[in-house]
């Protein structure tokens, strides 16, 4: 890939591939947040997501690996009404790992489903945590400052500096975690999201809030965090959940030239932005990038229209 762009090396963190239910970002979270759900007491655990949801998939991943009851609530808010995106892929895992999926329409607001399933649960005496979207509040951040430090080690181990780090952002929770732990390990890289959903006059102060909230939970405060947070958004168009040809060329780059697989929803959208960069001069041939792969690859399989539609094979892209 680097020879191919005539860039900078690209390095890739590997958060696709973990011991848990196919992997991806979200393990990192679930480790703390169901660490402390088990420190609680907890015995069901409610989240939600889209239907194609990666944090839902790891999230029923987990509870089954602790024995809790795992109940998704997922809302149908992509508009793809293909029968493999809505049977297949992380779909077809919720329902292996064990977890209640509960369908909720692309209209209904979420708020209803979730404080039916939260009087429901009350009433039956359950002892249950519900888990936002993506995992992300400010223990679930904790899991990606950590991740910040694991990169901080490679960087003592191999005498290598990373001269900026790139990853998809969505509900920010990886971002922030990777912000603050940029503070808290000193590295020197900048943090890039590339947003998947939104803007990033909505998403910067949200991935800064979440900084500072699990900062707080370390009793550690830190000045301007919210001036390194550094989004992207420029490729997540026509829309979430929807792939664009310059997701589909990085996806077809990375299979044809690395043997490594991204996903159309979230590492497509932020190799693409890392391409396009590199394109335009963005960093020099002798620098080094770390991509951080956050995994959603199950979710692959269920846009079987985007094998139809692949760009040219790379010595012509
Ligand atoms: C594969 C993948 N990458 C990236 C993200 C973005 O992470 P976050 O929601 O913490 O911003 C997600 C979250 O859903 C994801 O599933």
């Amino acid at each position: 890939m680097s020879d191919h762009l005539g860039g900078p090396r690209i390095y890739v963190k590997r958060d696709d591939t973990a011991t848990l239910g196919l992997g991806g970002n979200k393990v990192r979270k679930l480790e703390f947040l169901l660490g402390r759900a088990v420190a609680d007491r907890i015995d069901t655990v409610v989240t939600t997501g889209a239907l194609q949801s990666n944090h839902a998939r790891l999230t029923a991943a987990a509870c089954a690996r602790l024995g809790l009851t795992c109940i998704l609530l997922l809302q149908d808010a992509v508009p793809v009404d293909t029968a493999p995106y809505r049977r297949s892929g992380n779909r077809l895992l919720d329902d292996l790992f064990g977890a209640e999926a509960r369908l909720v329409g692309r209209y209904e607001p979420m708020a209803g489903a979730l404080a039916d399933a939260e009087a429901e649960l009350r009433a039956s005496g359950a002892n249950a945590l519900m888990i936002p979207l993506g995992g992300s509040n400010a223990v679930g951040t904790l899991g990606y400052a950590r991740c910040a430090e694991e990169i901080r080690l490679y960087e003592r181990e191999t005498g290598l500096r990373f001269d900026e780090i790139v990853v998809a952002t969505g509900s920010g929770g990886t971002q922030a975690g990777l912000v603050l732990g940029r503070r808290l390990h000193g590295l020197k890289a900048g943090i890039v999201g590339v947003s998947v959903n939104r803007p990033s006059s909505e998403l910067s102060p949200i991935v800064a809030h979440l900084a500072g909230a699990a900062a707080d939970l370390l009793g550690r405060e830190f000045d301007g965090m919210a001036d390194d947070v550094m989004v992207d958004d420029r490729h997540y168009a026509p829309g979430y959940g929807l792939p664009n040809d310059a997701c589909r060329e990085a996806i077809s780059l990375c299979a044809r030239l690395e043997g490594l697989v991204l996903d159309p929803v979230y590492s497509g959208k932020a190799m693409a932005a890392l391409i396009a960069a590199i394109r335009g001069g963005a960093y020099g041939s002798a620098g080094s990038v770390l991509f951080i792969h956050t995994g959603g690859v199950p979710a692959l399989f269920a846009y079987t229209e985007f094998t139809d539609r692949q760009p040219a094979s790379p010595a012509s892209a």
